[in-house]
């Protein structure tokens, strides 16, 4: 068994961060007699002069409430082969130093929290020869084989909230309040927080919507005596006909950003129904501050698992949520495809029997008893 192990956290923030790192700081030096090394501003850390810091149990103390990540974050920077000024650059030589500076510092195998941007970084440490456990992170809830990311539901809790704080605005005015949520190309916040906020209209990148039946909905609503009516939109939602709304395309350097697509909405809906509309974008909201009780619970058991899982010999894995135990999951199946809401799932005809429009051009065949 090897003595060291360096965890590093890696993509966008998400609540429970902290709360893994705590278990695995405590599980490793505890139970395993191991030593911790924390690596800062994810894998970035691990080049040029490296940005490393030992962790004791007295480091983490007080952690499993704090938001963001003590170790900072960077998104895949260095790691991704990309072209600039022209030229390819290499990559190999980038992983080279990494692993070189590992067994400088003293790392003999990674713990990497991470989405799927960062777990595809840390196959590549596993084919290189590093003994790699991930542990599924972001509030998107998009990483397949696991039923759960952590930070996912605390961030489903504030898009929930923000939804019950709209219906009493909402209401009060008459008006159609829209609340744009995040989720990239998968809807889970939105279906989530929709059916628990009580949401009028769902719509998510898995049921490309038609403005037409939103309206109808609206009017529908109007017609029945509620004169307002809540719209949750995933950023990455998809207007038939439109294409993605993007707030920055991206380049070689920058990720692409959805968002906008509840603006759009807002003016485009006012015009047809002619309802005063609002729309708040609820943002990075979602991703700060503390961990539910459940991520925390979740976030330190998925901790303890990952460093179990290397002292037992596994790499090239991912801890993962099935069934409610945590298992591991080979880290190539669990980047291989993001998880989606599946458009006929179980969840979808929940929304739709309570009365929930997704705005699909056929949408009115799915209420007929209403
Ligand atoms: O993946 C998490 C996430 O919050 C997405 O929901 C969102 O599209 C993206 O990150 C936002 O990224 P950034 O923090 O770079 O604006």
């Amino acid at each position: 068994m090897f003595g060291t192990i360096g965890i590093l956290t890696g993509g966008g923030d998400a609540p429970g961060l902290n709360a893994v790192i705590r278990a695995v700081v405590k599980t490793a030096t505890c139970e395993y007699g191991m030593r911790v090394i924390g690596i800062e501003d994810g894998f970035e850390g691990l080049l040029g002069a490296t940005k490393t810091r030992s962790l004791t149990s007295g480091d983490v103390r007080g952690l499993l409430p704090r938001g963001g990540t003590i170790l900072g974050t960077r998104n895949r920077g260095q790691f991704v082969r990309r072209t600039k000024d022209g030229e390819t650059m290499d990559v190999e030589a980038v992983y080279k130093e990494a692993i070189s500076n590992m067994k400088i510092v003293g790392i003999d195998a990674l713990v990497v929290l991470g989405g799927e941007g960062t777990l595809t970084i840390a196959a590549e440490f596993h084919k290189r020869g590093i003994p790699v456990c991930g542990v599924p992170k972001t509030i998107d809830n998009d990483l397949a084989c696991t039923e759960l990311t952590f930070g996912f539901v605390t961030a489903l809790d504030i898009a929930t909230e923000a939804l019950d704080r709209l219906h009493t605005t909402a209401e009060s005015h008459d008006r159609v309040m829209i609340l744009e949520v995040m989720g990239r190309h998968a809807g889970w916040i939105a279906l989530h927080s929709g059916i628990a906020g009580g949401a009028d209209v769902i719509l998510i990148p898995e049921i490309p919507f038609s403005l037409e039946a939103v309206a109808e909905k609206i009017r529908a609503r109007d017609l029945s005596g509620s004169n307002f009516s809540i719209i949750v939109v995933a950023e990455g939602a998809l207007e038939i006909g439109h294409e993605l709304v993007y707030q920055d395309k991206g380049d070689g350097h920058r990720a692409p950003r959805l968002g906008g697509i509840g603006q759009h909405l807002q003016q485009d809906l006012e015009k047809i129904t002619g309802r005063e509309t609002r729309c708040v974008v609820l943002g990075h909201l979602q991703r700060g501050g503390r961990p539910n009780a459940f991520d925390r619970m979740l976030a330190t058991n998925y901790g303890s698992c990952a460093v179990r899982a290397l002292a037992n010999g596994e790499s090239g894995v991912m801890v993962a949520l099935q069934a409610g135990d945590v298992v591991t999951v080979p880290l190539t199946e669990a980047i291989k495809n993001i998880k989606t809401v599946p458009p006929n799932g179980q969840l979808v005809r929940t929304a739709r029997d309570t009365g929930i429009s997704f705005g699909a051009p056929d949408e009115a065949s799915y209420h007929k008893r209403q």
